[in-house]
């Protein structure tokens, strides 16, 4: 919404958010989430026509034009849970919506929601006959964190799925122009609205398969002596398969990838197409069986046991340039490096206090260090969690020297360069190439 306001000042667009101190935070100097480039377009139109409240009554009767972007996590309890979307708040806002229109609206759908959900949105808006008039559309997001403001501006593409109903093209054609302002309209593709809900999910779905495809020959290649990079590489090369989101690493986090591609798994169990939903669960369970690996090759090299051995942790967001620590792998390793009774020490640029908030009442032995060289001193192992550019260029030679003997190194990004820090002492273990070792 932010990049709506900065790139179109005519419209006067109000964030409105039932949590007052978030809302306080948006209004702040200190922004409740990090990301490069979002500061700078939020100073540029706060004030000017972005305004952030908790009045949600009087956002909704002011505006013409609603986009709903409530959370809709994996529902933990009941019919579908661990799988199904949780669509209580979404619900919730729908009734909103209906109980404080007094005009014709719009509704655009941003959050990430199963396919029909448009449907059941107009139902819930309709079911009070007040004269009002609701059209439903949908708009997925396919920013990526990290690279949000960069995606936003430049985007590869926008979806605006509506019924094809003259009303319902009407309130399209209105979305379209806002996007208009700043995207070139060939990159602005429309689509029935049940296309454009499944879209979001088949998108995610795709890109998460391809990190499980790779991690999967990750494993083949740490046994058949064959270095993932290189066989990455040459894969990549092909321009029909293409060389990006092809790194191999201790598995993918965030979260979408795994709501959604669950999200798409229920629906196709919903139609009796167990076969497409056992193919799509795949990717979740490589996923995970790449986490577990990882943790056991920890556990396995370091002499099968890591009881009060100190390690530490390179990065806990789910990736680099976020503060962002959901579903990531670096949140299951901490867990599992506990229940062996290890020391774990924690570093991230910006995720620590996420690390905190999420690791509360694990237990175990858990600090939070800022400085990655003081956080590696003493350790036994380093575990590179996370792809932060930093940890490539740090002094290795002077990490070495403060750590205890020997010392471990386990690349879950492969961003470092392997050959050198063997020289220099470690014990270096990549993904998907074989491990260095002294011994
Ligand atoms: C994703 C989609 O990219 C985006 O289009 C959608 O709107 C939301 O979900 P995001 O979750 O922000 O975005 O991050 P993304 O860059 O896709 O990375 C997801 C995970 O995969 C991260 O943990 C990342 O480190 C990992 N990853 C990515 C790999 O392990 N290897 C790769 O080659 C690429």
């Amino acid at each position: 919404m932010a990049m709506i306001a900065y790139k179109c000042p005519r419209y006067r667009v109000t964030v409105v958010d039932i949590n007052p101190r978030r809302i306080a935070e948006w209004n702040s100097d200190h922004l409740p989430i990090y990301e490069p480039g979002l500061e700078e377009i939020v100073k540029a139109a706060r004030g000017r026509n972005l305004f952030f409240s908790t009045e949600v009554e009087k956002g909704i009767k002011e505006s013409e034009i609603i986009f709903v972007s409530v959370n809709t996590p994996t529902k933990t309890f009941g019919a579908g849970a661990g799988m199904a979307a949780d669509l209580q708040y979404w619900d919730k806002t729908a009734r909103q919506i209906r109980k404080y229109s007094n005009s014709n609206k719009i509704i655009v759908e941003k959050s990430t929601l199963p396919v029909k959900t448009a449907e059941a949105m107009k139902r819930i808006l309709t079911s009070e006959d007040n004269g009002i008039r609701f059209d439903v559309l949908s708009n997925p997001e396919f920013l990526a964190e990290g690279t949000a403001i960069r995606d936003l501006e430049n985007p590869d593409r926008v979806l605006i799925g509506s019924s094809q109903t003259p009303s319902g093209l009407k309130a399209r054609d209105v979305l379209v122009e806002i996007y208009a302002n700043w995207v070139s309209r060939e990159r602005i593709i429309i689509s029935n609205i049940w296309s454009s809900e499944l879209s979001k999910l088949v998108a995610n779905a795709f890109l998460a398969q391809r990190i499980s495809s790779i991690n999967a020959i990750s494993a083949l290649c740490e046994k058949a002596e064959a270095d993932i990079t290189e066989v990455a590489y040459a894969v990549g090369m092909d321009r029909r398969i293409g060389n990006k989101f092809l790194n191999a690493s201790v598995g993918f986090g965030g979260s979408c990838f795994k709501k959604d591609i669950l999200n798409l798994v229920y629906l196709c169990r919903h139609y009796d197409l167990k076969e497409v939903a056992d193919y799509w669960e795949a990717v979740v369970r490589i996923n995970d069986y790449q986490k577990e690996r990882f943790m056991l090759n920890m556990l396995n090299v370091m002499f099968n046991t890591l009881a009060n051995k100190r390690i530490c942790l390179f990065g806990f967001a789910f990736k680099a340039d976020t503060g962002d620590t959901r579903e990531s792998p670096a949140n299951f390793v901490a867990k599992r490096l506990v229940e062996e009774k290890a020391r774990v020490v924690i570093t991230d640029p910006k995720a620590l206090k996420n690390a905190a908030e999420d690791l509360e009442g694990v237990g175990g032995e858990i600090s939070y260090v800022e400085d990655p060289y003081e956080a590696s001193a003493g350790c036994s192992a380093i575990a590179v969690m996370t792809e932060w550019e930093i940890y490539a260029g740090l002094d290795f030679e002077r990490i070495y020297r403060s750590m205890a003997k020997p010392a471990f190194i386990f690349d879950g990004r492969n961003i470092l360069d392997h050959e050198k820090l063997y020289g220099i002492g470690f014990n270096v273990f990549p993904i998907g190439k074989p491990g260095l070792t002294h011994f």
